[in-house]
């Protein structure tokens, strides 16, 4: 009978956690992963129901794109904890999860839209898109959210490796071999009870959860980006590899460089006696001041201050806070 039940959310679960169809991982009694060829098959899918295996699914497509995101608030360091000790960080936990979900939300995100599950040792927050986002730009959204959370250091997140298989992630309600509990999705965050929460897996959190829309993700990328200081400074097709121009980031003045296809971008104005280094002659990675010819390298930045750059589909953009 739950076995029937659960094959009834099979494609549900295949449909959200959309990984690579060629290989899955399944866990050894050691607790580390092998790789298996061929997908989630419902088989699989049943076992990791049934609890007889735990499986995991590589996060990135074969076009290096990403279905979801994960960000992994579990308590921090991994190790067996119990009791008060464990409710306590739990609780922390929670804390952070409700700030990023705020985060998220103030990008247009719906709560909706935000599904939690709780791994037995802190809290999952997911994401799911509608169509495959390219690995590298679901990473920086990650990665930008929570700095705008104020949780950079405080919490990993998938996709992270954005080359070959990319990430392995494990699939939720499955068993946490460091509490030998199941993980649930969680319903209702407000009063969800680490202390006494019912393990029977149920999948109305999963089966409520609106995926993003192209719209939605794009507008909240450019947004969150633009909250951490990154702006539009160019398009790709305006600085050919050997080319430098100057931009302007707020009051800023900011030298793009392109090194063999590589952007860099450092301040315009020479620290020498202010010559504007964007008249200079650039050779290799190197720029030199129209002044008094002092040369700088625009790679290592060394002298100059240099400035993070993003390439974001055509857009090259610069954070200068
Ligand atoms: S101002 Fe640039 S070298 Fe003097």
């Amino acid at each position: 009978m739950r076995h029937f039940q659960w094959e009834d959310y099979y494609h549900l679960f295949v449909e959200r956690y959309r990984g690579r169809s060629d290989v899955v991982a399944v866990q050894q009694k050691d607790g580390s992963f092998v790789q298996l060829a061929g997908g989630l098959t419902l088989d699989r899918f049943l076992g990791h129901m049934e609890m007889t295996d735990t499986y995991g699914i590589y996060q990135m497509d074969d076009q290096a794109c990403v279905r979801f995101i994960l960000f992994d608030m579990d308590v921090f360091p991994r190790r067996k904890r119990s009791g008060p000790e464990l409710l306590a960080e739990l609780s922390k936990k929670k804390g952070q999860v409700l700030m990023l979900r705020d985060t998220l939300m103030d990008l247009d995100i719906h709560e909706d839209q935000i599904l939690v599950e709780f791994p037995t040792v802190g809290y999952h927050v997911v994401l799911f898109f509608d169509w495959p986002v390219p690995a590298q730009e679901a990473k920086t959204f990650a990665r930008l959210a929570l700095a705008r959370a104020g949780l950079k250091y405080v919490a990993p997140f998938y996709p992270i490796t954005t080359v070959g298989y990319g990430d392995m992630v494990r699939l939720p309600l499955r068993v946490n071999n460091l509490t030998d509990k199941r993980s649930v999705f969680i319903s209702n965050l407000g009063t969800f009870d680490p202390a006494h929460y019912d393990p029977t897996p149920d999948f109305t959190p999963l089966e409520r959860v609106r995926p993003i829309s192209p719209a939605q993700f794009h507008g909240a990328l450019e947004r969150v980006a633009a909250i951490n200081g990154f702006v539009k400074v160019a398009e790709v097709g305006e600085l050919k590899p050997g080319e430098m121009k100057l931009v302007e980031a707020g009051d800023k003045r900011i030298l793009l460089v392109n090194v063999r296809g590589e952007y860099h971008a450092v301040e315009e104005v020479c620290p020498h006696a202010e010559g504007p280094l964007s008249e200079g002659m650039l050779e290799g990675e190197e720029v030199e001041c129209p002044w008094h010819g002092r040369r700088f390298n625009v790679r290592t930045g060394e002298a100059l201050k240099r400035y993070p750059v993003r390439v974001e589909r055509e857009n090259i953009l610069v954070g200068a806070p």
